[in-house]
């Protein structure tokens, strides 16, 4: 069985960030953060393998209903049928293998791949995932029952000489199927061990809840890249590690998403590295979500799309960019228009689509104003399962809902977090 290469976050896919707690009368000043030298200085990360990841299969329904959970998207009816069928399989026990609509597994890649961080003094190093759909920085703690820290790195403030508990300070994280919540210390905080900001805000969970959360095997935290300048935390929110680096140390104010099949990929801060992309960068503006313009999403307008070598389509979507989702979602029209094309296509019940592998999968063009960005042919499949099947890369969303491109083809691509300007950069990728 061959696995999708995986990514910065995969997992978050299977969370949802819907951050609920907004800020009310602040009483906690805004943290002071100190960083150790003041030169501004551009770094690569590169991802680790995480030791502490478990292979795990998991029911092709969630990790379909995942990116549907994690923007708050409606799901279409088969899927959503399939989830309420799946949660009482849950209730009762079964097992989930043998469900009519939930028969098909996966594995579960989230958290496969991580960037390490240490906190504290002496430091402490975790496996966290970055996540470009969010906007805290939050930890297992040993606040938390052991039986939610098991196999994982666990934060203990009191074991720091530089933590400080920011006394009245909390956070909760809500993704529709779980969430976070506990309180917040400050503590140095490295990050690829370039440099240490002293007194960064870590938020440290008391408790998870839900199932996604816990299934997320051998991550220790999340760090959020949104584009919020200040986090979630109340009643005082504070400034995010992202726009504390922009402002200090990073000379300038982006960072870019390499991500690799099957390897592993890059995140590089404050610099552009032509040598990660081909051709010339296709610049978009980051537009407001509609009905919730602080949601920090890295959300840009497409300016239609093309199938193989069909016609272009002049049709504007909303598509988010997140490096946290294993798949691609485009509206039910084009999606079977896609599928159309590719021989042998058929639905799951969920409504999840498959191919045979030895069929030939068509390219996807997509505009950005007047420039066209092309995503290969062999950008198309999630997983191959067993008899020589495929768990397609694209999956449909309904009509008048958005397009969201997930690992699968962000691994085709090189993307430019333009945080100052608050735009996206897209290029190809140098072939591999
Ligand atoms: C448990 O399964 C039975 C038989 O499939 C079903 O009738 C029942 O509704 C399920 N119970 C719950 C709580 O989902
Ligand atoms: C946290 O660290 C302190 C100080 O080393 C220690 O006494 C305590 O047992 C630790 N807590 C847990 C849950 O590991
Ligand atoms: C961030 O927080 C600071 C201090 O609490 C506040 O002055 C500022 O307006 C906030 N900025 C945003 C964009 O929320
Ligand atoms: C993006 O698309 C939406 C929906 O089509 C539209 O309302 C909005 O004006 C567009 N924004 C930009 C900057 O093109
Ligand atoms: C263009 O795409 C939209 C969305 O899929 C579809 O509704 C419309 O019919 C397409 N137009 C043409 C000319 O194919």
């Amino acid at each position: 069985m061959t696995r999708s290469p995986l990514m910065v976050s995969l997992a978050i896919c299977l969370l949802c960030l819907l951050l609920t707690a907004r800020a009310q009368t602040p009483t906690i000043p805004r943290i002071a953060l100190q960083g150790g030298s003041k030169a501004r200085k551009a770094f690569s990360m590169t991802q680790t393998r995480n030791p502490n990841w478990k292979w795990r299969q998991i029911p092709v329904t969630a990790l379909y209903a995942a990116p549907f959970l994690k923007h708050h998207l409606r799901m279409p009816e088969p899927l959503k049928e399939a989830v309420d069928e799946l949660q009482m399989e849950v209730i009762n026990r079964t097992s989930l293998v043998h469900e009519r609509a939930n028969g098909q597994t996966a594995v579960g890649t989230n958290g496969l791949y991580t960037f390490p961080v240490h906190i504290g003094k002496p430091a402490q190093t975790f496996n966290i995932m970055f996540d470009t759909g969010s906007g805290d920085f939050w930890v297992w703690s040993w606040l938390m029952p052991q039986t939610l820290t098991n196999g994982r790195n666990v934060y203990n403030a009191t074991k720091s000489s530089e933590s400080d508990r920011l006394t009245g300070q909390s956070f909760n994280v809500n993704y529709a199927q779980g969430s976070a919540y506990g309180v917040v210390w400050q503590d140095t905080v490295t990050v690829n061990g370039e440099y240490s900001i002293q007194g960064n805000p870590v938020e440290c969970a008391q408790n998870v809840g839900g199932t996604n959360l816990p299934g997320l095997t051998g991550v220790d935290g999340i760090m959020g890249l949104n584009t919020w300048i200040n986090d979630s935390e109340y009643p005082s929110p504070q400034q995010t590690w992202l726009s504390f680096i922009v402002d200090q140390y990073l000379p300038a104010p982006v960072f870019t998403v390499a991500l690799v099949r099957n390897g592993v990929g890059t995140m590089d801060f404050g610099t552009i590295d032509a040598k990660k992309y081909t051709g010339s960068l296709v610049y978009t503006p980051v537009v407001p979500l509609p009905g919730w313009a602080e949601s920090g999403y890295w959300l840009v307008n497409w300016s239609g799309f093309s199938i193989g070598k069909g016609s272009f389509n002049s049709t504007v979507h909303q598509v988010f960019v997140d490096s946290g989702c294993n798949l691609v979602l485009l509206p039910t029209s084009i999606a079977r228009k896609y599928y159309a094309q590719i021989r042998g296509s058929w639905q799951q019940t969920n409504g999840f689509w498959m191919f045979p592998c030895a069929a030939t999968t068509p390219t996807f063009t997509f505009g950005l104003g007047t420039s066209r960005i092309t995503i290969p042919s062999n950008h198309m499949v999630f997983q191959v399962v067993d008899g020589g099947n495929c768990l397609g890369a694209v999956q449909e969303i309904e009509e008048d809902s958005y397009v969201l491109i997930g690992v699968p083809w962000l691994e085709a691509l090189f993307v430019v977090h333009d945080y100052g300007a608050k735009r996206l950069g897209f290029a190809l990728r140098p072939s591999y």
